[in-house]
């Protein structure tokens, strides 16, 4: 019997979308708005599930008090109101689209669970377009 559990976070931060090898033009056409050379914001909604077995002594999948601090060490601390291309090191050179930013959330968060767990991330780049990641 799986049962999945869910926390959500929020965190703000700014991102800019480009290829250094396309020019101008191409990156405008690809990725609009979001090449805006001067960077521009999103608030960027979190729901991070995990799924597994209820623990029969404690009734948990996992201690919410467990993933809320991974969720701050992992995602808060290290986004919450930052330049993504420029102050986080995972996207140097990768482009911080959702689907990215997504993938990047999963690998730091999954190795702190137990190998039990099953983990899927869910972000929200506005109300209405959100991507999600399980590791396949
Ligand atoms: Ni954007």
């Amino acid at each position: 019997m799986k049962v999945t559990v869910s926390r959500k976070a929020h965190f703000n931060a700014a991102h800019r979308l480009y290829r250094n090898d396309w020019d101008f033009e191409k990156n405008e056409a690809i990725f609009g708005k979001c090449n805006n050379p001067h960077f521009h914001g999103h608030n960027y909604e979190l729901i991070v599930s995990v799924t597994g077995n209820i623990d029969p002594e404690t009734g948990y999948v996992i201690d919410m008090k467990v993933l809320k601090n991974i969720i701050k060490n992992e995602v808060e601390d290290a986004f919450d109101h930052k330049n993504l291309n420029i102050e986080v090191i995972e996207f140097k050179t990768l482009n911080p689209t959702a689907e990215n930013i997504a993938v990047v959330i999963y690998n730091k968060i999954k190795p702190l669970l137990d190998n039990s767990l099953d983990l899927e991330i869910t972000l929200y780049e506005t109300p209405r377009n959100f991507v999600s990641y399980s590791g396949k």
